[in-house]
């Protein structure tokens, strides 16, 4: 099934056309990556796909229900949650807390919350520093972190939005070897990465996105190897 569909999909900022006619589609299942040069357009895509910004034209699909004019909340109720491009814990309360207060908030009960947060702080290494304000914590930890107050309640799309930048290779792979664990059981992840190892290695299809435009679409070896794809990154001195 297509979980989530693109029709049409168009921002405008000013005279930038920061997204023009997006159409694309993730499978329920598939790791989907989202690639493309600095400006292209992917986090505007996201914050559309997402209900945090309103698309000029065009129409989104989550599990075959327009949703195109609904609002973050009721997607994340939905099962649709996004994860930043910045990092969004608070650093004032712990590690734990943070888990805490995310799953309360998505309707766990409170023995509910504390059970997931124990199981998801030893998955995501961070036992050590659990009790630890957040704020204390290094770039990639809060990362981690935040992953986990993403899955205390696990969604059925989770769209990330650069989560492999700045952080630490050994992080980096505790953050894959999560995604992958967690597609293995079903879940669904739209990636936008620079991070082209990691896309390769998590992504089954991927596609690229330049000046706002959809440039290339397919299994991912075969989009990083496509003819445009190189020249969108390399920019205009491809084409001396
Ligand atoms: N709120 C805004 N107001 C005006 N212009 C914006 C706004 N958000 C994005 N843009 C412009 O839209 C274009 C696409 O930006 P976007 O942030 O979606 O790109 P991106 O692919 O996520 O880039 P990066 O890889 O650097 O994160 C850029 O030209 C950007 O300057
Ligand atoms: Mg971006």
């Amino acid at each position: 099934m297509k979980l989530l569909r693109t029709e049409g999909l168009s921002k405008h900022f000013g005279g930038v056309a920061a997204v023009e006619d997006l159409s694309l589609d993730v499978d329920e299942g598939e790791i989907f990556g989202l690639i493309g040069p600095n400006g292209s357009g992917k986090t505007t895509a996201l914050n559309m796909l997402s209900g945090f910004l309103a698309p000029d034209r065009g129409r989104v699909f989550f599990a075959d229900e327009e949703v195109t004019d609904a609002t973050p909340v009721a997607l994340a109720r939905r099962g649709l949650l996004r994860m930043f491009q910045t990092t969004r814990v608070f650093s004032r309360i712990s590690a734990f807390d943070n888990l805490l207060t995310a799953g309360l908030a998505r309707g766990l009960t409170e023995f509910e919350a504390g059970e997931r947060a124990r199981a998801l702080l030893e998955e995501l290494t961070l036992a050590p520093v659990m009790y630890l304000d957040a704020g204390q914590l290094s770039g990639g930890q809060r990362k981690l972190l935040e992953f986990g107050m993403c899955f205390i309640a696990p969604p059925r799309i989770a769209l990330l939005d650069e989560p492999f930048a700045a952080v630490h290779p050994v992080m980096r792979e505790t953050m894959a070897g999560f995604i992958r664990r967690r597609n293995a059981a079903g879940h669904t992840f739209l990636v936008v990465s620079h991070d082209m190892p990691i896309v390769v290695e998590l992504c089954h299809r991927t596609a690229c996105m330049n000046a706002g435009r959809l440039i290339a679409l397919g299994p991912t070896r075969d989009v990083l190897q496509d003819r445009a794809v190189i020249e969108a990154y390399l920019g205009s001195d491809a084409h001396a």
